[in-house]
């Protein structure tokens, strides 16, 4: 089956990511959230950043335009019913994710392949939430997702080769580099990244350093892009919770044990970049 249009469910950082690469690359796309107003929102960010690739002279004006031409806003999830593939990137709670699951199992065709970018939930368990777990697969990408070449393609236990393949494929044919990896809680990814993130809060809640030493440190000495209090605020301090939590939870070693500051500044509030305060403030 050909893949001409694709559904993404939810407009937050990483569904309209997601929606305008597909786009950019010339897929019809339907975007489904729902409310309205997450749609506007995630339709304005695909608009700024697809400006910064026409200020960048890497896509036209009429390239822009036709992209978000190509971008269904929708608020009906049954709409996705017309997809050849569907990726879900809604909000990481495994309830959220399995709510969105079971209704894509009884909206789409039974050929259609159901993805999920979940950054550390069990794509084994989000298939067998279905009657297609064989069509059950991770396709994770990061932020920005524009910019990052890595898509990590995740097997579940019944994901079949063909499966994979296709969503590989799909991967390349946005441009991006897919790497397989199997099913394992946070994958590699976030089994790794995480405990980094995780242990430099450690560091600033013992008084080793200040969040500006420990980023300065992976900056210069290990040339990150990003110091890791930054990269946290810039992934969400939320996020970085949960993801802890799904490693503690799936290993059972306290090795992953979330940061006690990681933990207070969420329950204040403090989600990083996108609440204004987290490490720095914005
Ligand atoms: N859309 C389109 N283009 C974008 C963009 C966006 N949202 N954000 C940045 N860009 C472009 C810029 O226009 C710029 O383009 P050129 O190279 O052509 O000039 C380029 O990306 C670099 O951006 P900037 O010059 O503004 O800034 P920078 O050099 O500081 O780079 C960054 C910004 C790409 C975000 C860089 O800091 C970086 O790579 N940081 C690390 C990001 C990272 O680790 N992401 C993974 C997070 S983990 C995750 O996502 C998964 C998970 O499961 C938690």
């Amino acid at each position: 089956m050909s893949i001409e249009r694709v559904g993404v469910v939810g407009a937050g950082t990483m569904g309209n990511g997601i929606a305008h690469v597909f786009a950019r690359s010339g897929f019809g796309v339907i975007l489904c959230d729902v409310e309205q107003r997450f749609l506007d929102r995630g339709m304005e960010t695909m608009g700024k950043n697809l400006d910064r690739e026409v200020a960048k002279n890497k896509i036209s004006a009429a390239d822009k335009a036709a992209a978000l031409g190509r971008i269904e806003p929708v608020t009906d999830r049954a709409k996705l019913e017309a997809c050849d593939f569907v990726i879900e990137a809604a909000t990481e709670k495994f309830e959220i994710k399995a709510q969105v699951f079971r209704d894509l199992d009884k909206a789409c065709r039974p050929e259609v392949i159901l993805a999920s970018n979940t950054s550390s939930i069990s794509i084994t368990k989000l298939g067998a939430l279905t009657k297609r777990a064989d069509k059950v697969i991770g396709m994770h990408f990061f932020n920005p997702v524009p910019v990052m070449k890595l898509v990590e393609v995740i097997r579940g236990l019944a994901t079949t080769d063909e499966s994979f393949h296709t969503v590989r494929d799909l991967a390349v044919k946005l441009e991006k580099t897919p790497v397989e990896v199997n099913d394992a809680p946070g994958f590699v990814s976030n089994r790794v990244l995480m405990p980094l993130l995780n242990e430099a809060m450690f560091a600033v809640m013992e008084g080793v350093a200040t969040p500006e030493a420990v980023d300065e440190v992976f900056k210069l000495g290990m040339a990150h892009p990003m110091g890791p209090l930054t990269l946290a605020d810039f992934i969400g301090l939320d996020v970085c919770l949960d993801i802890m939590r799904v490693l503690l939870d799936g290993l059972g070693d306290p090795k992953y044990r979330p940061c006690p500051l990681l933990i207070k500044m969420v329950d204040a509030g403090w989600l990083g970049r996108k609440s204004g305060r987290g490490f720095y403030k914005y």
